[in-house]
């Protein structure tokens, strides 16, 4: 070969210097003309670093801690405090959440953080449960035992480097001095949210002041929790757990019916767990086991989509029905088969297989909907919040971290200025009954004391078919976080996206039950519309939003973030 001829072809071999992760994007389709999310979000970049969350603020934390030396958890620490503050509906100290990691060094590792259930809890405690204080969602009772902050230090205690108070000094500062509620945090303020706040002074108190609905231009100041967190800065989790916050927890416990008691709090621990890997087209799909059934269910769709061959492009009714039957057979399995590990035996290893996906598929039939039963279904939530960051060295966190619904349970701790998490609906509350995302589950999610209640939420990490770190991501959304991950992964690998495009597309997503197709205002045409139904397709009436993947991607010019335009995040690379 000419020697010019080998220096081209090593020079194009080699990108810009760094590896390439092979994600070229050369995506050349289109968008209906309606949809909203178009052109695509431009990426920040960053040479070293990367944190994407739901909100601005809090990735400048984070960002900063990265640049004073902080690894990817320190970073994840500070943005998880700072959006307890900045962010109220999903960031939390009160509920729970997960985190994949994945090392520099190549090991990976999940951290558990996810509610209990008190002792005091029975399978059948919200069977004929009536009002507003009694139930799974709103007041005391639907509080599960909280994880974050036992989360957040035990992640920090293993492998954080900048010291915890510096952690959560950012948030304590931000608390005090108030923040600006910006549009998409103002929206959050609904009607149902704002009837279910003012039923307890605590959270007028906190969320309301004046006991007006919060409006864009606002300053929030949060003094209780600002006590709260410095006090969490000096002492570390125990005063949340044995000390003053959690006699404050427990006093308000006792004042409004709930069952979280002191030893409740003394007994919770993170626990660290496998993660759940497994692969897509050769690439490596890190996820989160359960008691979360993101990783298990996301692998079932993936496995089905890759054995289904070559995907068809992206915006076909063809892709769509794949999708759609991959989905309906990875929630089936989900809803019945999935709980708490240390409670129920699972076959992991059979529903993750690739040989179990193609037997699904070969049920699927390529002309028409597959049936599943139909019940009915409420919209999502904005209160689970997902954060991805990547630091100096290639260490990679991914966090969601959730209150369950609309400001949790809706009950700030009197005197303490935090939300309760309302985390207990999602167990199988009801037997045959649809939880509030409408998904109905069985024995093997029924509440048991100190069980931990199955999850949908999936921080998952993706590495190049040469185990190279790619994608950080995830999303809130209860079950349709799962869907919205497999598509923006889907989208990346299978359509040659941009990351940009990844995520902005318009997403579908099944649960099996309801029996209905879930889209967004503005992504499905009528004629997709049309030809689905003519397959056998309902539609569940009105378009919802489907997720929020706040993603990093590495490329050979470096870390791309997105954060998702559905939510109005904030994405900030050094
Ligand atoms: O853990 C779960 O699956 C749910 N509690 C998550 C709820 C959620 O994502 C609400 N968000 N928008």
């Amino acid at each position: 070969m000419p020697r010019n001829r080998a220096l081209l072809l090593a020079f194009l071999l080699a990108g810009c210097g760094a590896p390439d992760a092979g994600l070229t994007a050369s995506w050349t389709g289109a968008w209906p003309s309606d949809w909203r999310y178009q052109p695509p979000p431009a990426p920040a970049l960053g040479r070293y670093a990367m944190v994407v969350s739901d909100h601005p603020a809090a990735s400048a934390v984070g960002v900063r801690v990265l640049r004073q030396g902080g690894d990817a958890i320190d970073a994840a620490v500070a943005v998880a405090f700072a959006l307890a503050v900045v962010h109220p509906q999903a960031g939390n100290i009160g509920g729970g959440g997960f985190l994949v990691y994945r090392a520099a060094d190549g090991r990976s590792y999940a951290l558990d953080f996810r509610e209990t259930a008190p002792a005091a809890a029975r399978p059948d405690m919200y069977v004929g449960a009536a009002g507003p204080f009694g139930g799974s969602v709103t007041g005391a009772r639907a509080a599960g035992v909280p994880g974050s902050v036992a989360g957040l230090a035990e992640m920090h205690r293993r492998f954080g480097r900048v010291p915890w108070r510096d952690l959560v000094a950012p948030a304590v500062a931000l608390a005090d001095s108030g923040v600006v509620v910006d549009a998409h945090r103002a929206r959050a303020y609904n009607d149902t949210v704002m009837r279910r706040l003012r039923l307890f002074p605590t959270s007028v108190a906190a969320l309301l002041p004046g006991g007006r609905r919060p409006q864009a231009g606002d300053t929030l100041r949060q003094r209780d929790l600002g006590r709260t967190l410095a006090a969490i800065a000096d002492s570390g989790p125990d005063v949340f757990y044995r000390g003053r916050v959690a006699g404050q927890i427990v006093a308000q416990m006792r004042a409004s019916g709930g069952l979280v008691s002191l030893a409740d709090l003394a007994g919770y621990h993170a626990r660290w767990r496998e993660p759940l890997e497994t692969t897509y087209r050769g690439w490596r799909v890190v996820g989160m086991p359960p008691p979360s059934s993101g990783g298990v269910t996301l692998a079932e769709i993936l496995n089905i989509l890759e054995a289904s061959g070559p995907l068809p492009p992206y915006g076909s009714v063809a892709l769509m029905h794949l999708e759609i039957e991959a989905m309906r057979r990875g929630f089936t399995d989900r809803n019945v088969a999935l709980g708490d590990p240390d409670f129920v035996a699972m076959p992991l290893a059979r529903l993750t297989s690739k040989a179990y996906a193609a037997a699904l598929l070969r049920g699927v039939d390529l002309n028409r909907a597959s049936p599943s039963a139909a019940v009915p279904v409420r919209d999502e939530g904005q209160h689970t919040t997902h954060f991805s960051v990547v630091d100096a060295e290639g260490n990679a966190a991914a966090v969601t971290t959730t209150l369950n619904d609309d400001f949790g349970s809706a009950l700030v701790v009197g005197g303490a200025g935090f939300l309760l998490n309302d985390e207990m609906d999602d167990f199988t509350t009801r037997p045959g009954a649809p939880n509030l995302y409408g998904l109905v589950q069985g024995e093997a999610n029924a509440i048991a004391p100190g069980k931990r209640m199955l999850s949908a939420m999936a921080p998952t990490i993706v590495l190049d078919p040469a185990g190279r770190l790619a994608l950080v991501t995830g999303s809130p959304g209860g079950p349709r976080i799962i869907s919205a991950v497999a598509q923006v992964v889907s989208n990346l690998i299978d359509q040659r996206m941009t990351l940009g495009e990844a995520i902005a597309a318009p997403r579908i997503h099944h649960q099996a039950q309801p029996d209905a197709v879930f889209w967004e205002r503005g992504g499905l045409t009528g004629d997709q519309r049309r030809v689905l139904a003519a397959m056998g397709y309902r539609f569940r009436g009105r378009p919802i939003f489907i997720g929020d993947v706040n993603t990093v991607l590495v490329t050979p010019r470096g870390l791309e973030g997105v954060a998702d335009p559905r939510r109005g995040g904030g994405a900030a690379g050094w």
